[in-house]
């Protein structure tokens, strides 16, 4: 029992250092990430990834040797911001339910980042049997690219918009990642459909795909995020979308997201030029509400969860689910 107080301890202790990491990255991100135009929010999911890998519950070693060759981190300003958490981890064996990879369900929301991560290596990891593409859409700093099993053939694609996706280029090459066997495809997801520009780089429509769109939806707009999911009904049977959303009523601060909703928005903002703009409306009938929109996209729901209150009255903060083509009737 005197591991949880013992870890707070830590934590509060070394929070200067934590703090000066924090000032460090954020002036990096200034100098070298938001000037050129790359994703800084890339970095929200991407660091989670890296502590869970630094703590010793998800391995990810691709991702560990980007922190040095990404345009706003390296090794120093890692070891400043993550330190204290993964000394005190590994000095009191104890790490809140929050950073668990598995979380705990009851962790809820402050797990957020771990039960996505889940649900994404879960799903990619049970498609790889029956899809021969995987593409990932918005692809930021992931790594599960260059973590595939070393016997795979999948055709892999990473999309995302043309200044993040230099970055990550040049990141991969810098750390001697091999990248050879991913197409990398720069689009605007606003702009364009994305598959077009996919299938002009060599994807194949034909051939059951597993498409990842992680942290996406919530920076398109309606249209978009529309038009994507509409898009897999033109692929092969057998091909799935795993995607998550923010609640509308938390993108537009409404109801008891007065306050949070308005917080998340504009510090996304002011913090990486970067806008929440979509989210699924969610406080009534969250799964119900969803099979009825994705079956208006030619789309049906096999998986879905949802974390935050459901109670009268409020809505769960935020989702993430799984869909494939609507089976042809026979
Ligand atoms: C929060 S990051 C998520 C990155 C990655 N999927 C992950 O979870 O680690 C959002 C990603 O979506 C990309 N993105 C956002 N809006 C986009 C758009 N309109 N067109 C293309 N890519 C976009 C960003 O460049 C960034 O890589």
């Amino acid at each position: 029992m005197i591991r949880i107080p013992a870890f707070i301890l830590i934590m509060i202790l070394l929070s200067p250092v934590t703090l000066l990491g924090s000032i460090g990255y954020l002036l990096k991100l200034f100098a070298f990430n938001r000037s050129k135009g790359i994703s800084g929010t890339a970095y929200e999911p991407y660091l989670g990834r890296m502590l869970m890998h630094d703590t010793g519950v998800r391995n990810d070693m691709a991702g560990r040797k980007l922190i040095s060759t990404l345009p706003a981190m390296n090794a120093f300003i890692w070891m400043l911001l993550a330190g204290p958490t993964i000394l005190a981890a590994r000095v009191c064996g104890y790490l809140p339910s929050g950073l668990r990879y598995p979380a705990p369900r009851r962790a809820g929301v402050s797990a957020v980042l771990s039960l996505r991560t889940e649900m994404f290596d879960t799903t990619l990891n049970e498609s790889l049997e029956s899809v021969e593409q995987v593409v990932i859409l918005g692809a930021g700093w992931d790594t599960r690219a260059y973590a595939l099993p070393q016997n795979s053939n999948h055709r892999v694609f990473e999309v995302d918009a043309p200044a993040t996706q230099k970055a990550k280029r040049a990141a991969l090459s810098k750390a001697g990642i091999d990248s050879s066997h991913v197409t990398f495809v720069a689009t605007d997801f606003n702009q364009q459909p994305w598959l077009e520009t996919l299938q002009a780089h060599g994807f194949d429509p034909a051939i059951p795909t597993y498409i990842l769109w992680e942290g996406v939806t919530m920076y398109l707009d309606q249209e978009a995020v529309a038009d994507s999911l509409h898009s897999l009904t033109t692929l092969a049977e057998g091909s799935v979308i795993a995607f998550d959303f923010f609640s509308e009523e938390l993108v537009k601060a409404k109801g008891p997201f007065f306050l949070i909703g308005r917080l998340i928005t504009l510090s996304f903002g002011l913090i990486y030029g970067e806008h929440i703009i979509w989210g699924f409306p969610m406080r009534i009938k969250a799964g119900e509400s969803m099979v009825e929109y994705l079956s208006k996209q030619g789309l049906a729901l096999s998986q879905f969860e949802v974390l935050g209150s459901i109670s009268k009255g409020k809505a769960p903060v935020y989702g993430f689910a799984l869909a494939e083509k609507k089976p042809r009737k026979p």
